[in-house]
């Protein structure tokens, strides 16, 4: 049977595709939305909603006056984690660089350990908590990548554990088989890229362990040259691309990008107008994650505006990992976006709903039109800017995931 979900002061509809709009979404006052089987029956004026036959068997909830948003789309996540790096959030308060902690043996590569002696269990346990927080602040939608590993086996372990997540909670999660760095004490990067290509692309793909492949384009990662070859590997296993690019150097990340038809390039702090050009040109979906720069204390922040005036598409996510964004809650991140990143409000929520889903080269979500999924946020308030507003405590009333309030399985119930 169907649901009417009424008493909807403001229901957000994000238009299907940016653009150049400055307007990128429609807000709908007296609005009803109407469910079944999961997805979006219809959505809009409540006059017009109750007119649908449909409505009139429907049973019906009444949302009491609350504004209505889509779900946020976290199209950027290593919420699949083991350990924590405290010591190096306190050396950078003092004054250490990430490069630096790095370049010292620490940053990413001190998160293979921990992750090592994980057993898949042990890692849905460790983050399934951060799952629900994200879910708790709105998300029904959470991009996961590996990249702990640096070893096959490794790697689709953190994609497994994913999966297992995927089992227990309603969200949808997507994986992405991440080539981070190169393990320590690596003498033939050549042989690592091979093997990454052959036994985490490859493996991870067939076994249906991640949607998307990434690379981590930089310096102390790797080198367009070699991005082309885990490209290629995505390519020939079907597997959609995603970069981080242009982090902490500009070296042609974002061209590269372009180039690759990848679906979204991440991250952009140093990206200067030709590589931003190239990124709309291209339709490559530009991803900023705000955290990363509050988390490093470190300028410039993303150029959300100068992205949006180039032309580009922009997406807004957590970057959830324990290194440089230790954060789960997309609305702060939204809110990011607008006070430093130079986006409105209005377009931080289309970066959070139909943006993240365009990085995701997903059609069937982060608007809630006819035939779509029904994962919405109901805001515990009229207006639904009030979810950026309180930083860091969105009032969220509740998360509906497929037309129905999520709760997430206890972790005994893990596969
Ligand atoms: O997106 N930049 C590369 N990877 C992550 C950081 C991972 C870590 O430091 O653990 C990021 O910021
Ligand atoms: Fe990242």
């Amino acid at each position: 049977m169907p649901t009417l979900f009424v008493g909807i002061s403001e229901l957000v509809q994000p238009h299907a595709d940016e653009g150049n709009s400055k307007e990128p979404i429609d807000v709908i006052t007296d609005a009803a939305l109407l469910v079944d089987g999961g997805t979006v029956l219809a959505a809009g004026e409540r006059v017009a909603v109750e007119k649908n036959p449909r409505a009139v068997h429907a049973s019906v909830i009444d949302f009491d006056g609350r504004a209505v948003v889509p779900g946020l789309v976290d199209s950027h996540t290593h919420v699949v984690f083991a350990g924590e790096r405290i010591d190096e959030f306190s050396r950078r308060a003092r004054g250490e660089t990430y490069e630096e902690i790095a370049r010292a043996g620490g940053g990413i590569l001190r998160s293979i350990e921990p992750l090592r002696v994980a057993s898949v269990d042990d890692l849905v346990l460790q983050s399934l908590p951060r799952l629900k927080k994200m879910l708790a602040h709105g998300t029904t939608t959470v991009e996961v990548k590996s990249g702990y590993g640096m070893a096959p086996e490794l790697e689709l372990k953190q994609l497994r554990a994913a999966k297992a997540l995927a089992a227990m909670t309603p969200a949808s999660i997507f994986g992405t088989a991440l080539a981070h760095v190169v393990p320590p004490g690596c003498t033939n990067r050549r042989q690592y890229i091979n093997e990454f290509c052959h036994q985490v692309i490859a493996q991870a793909a067939r076994q249906k362990l991640a949607s998307y492949c990434d690379v981590f384009v930089e310096d102390i990662a790797f080198s367009l040259a070699e991005t082309r070859i885990f490209a290629n590997a995505a390519r020939e296993h079907g597997l959609g691309l995603k970069l981080h690019v242009d982090q902490l150097t500009d070296h042609g990340g974002a061209a590269l990008a372009a180039e690759l038809g990848a679906l979204s390039a991440d991250h952009l702090e140093m990206t200067r107008e030709p590589g931003r050009m190239l990124l709309a040109k291209a339709h490559v979906v530009a991803t900023i994650l705000p955290g990363c720069a509050l988390f490093l204390g470190k300028d410039p922040w993303p150029n959300g505006r100068a992205l949006r005036d180039s032309g580009c598409e922009v997406a807004v996510a957590t970057d959830c990992n324990p290194g440089s964004s230790m954060l789960v809650d997309l609305c702060s991140c939204a809110a990011m976006a607008a006070t430093r990143c130079g986006l409105s409000l209005e377009e931080a929520l289309w970066a959070t709903t139909r943006g993240g889903a365009k990085a995701l080269g997903l059609n069937d979500r982060g608007r809630l039109v006819q035939g779509e999924r029904a994962d919405f946020v109901v805001v515990d308030h009229h207006d639904w800017r009030a979810l950026f507003y309180n930083l860091g405590d969105g009032p969220v009333h509740g998360t509906y995931i497929a037309g129905t309030a999520s709760s997430l399985k206890s972790p005994s119930t893990c596969p």
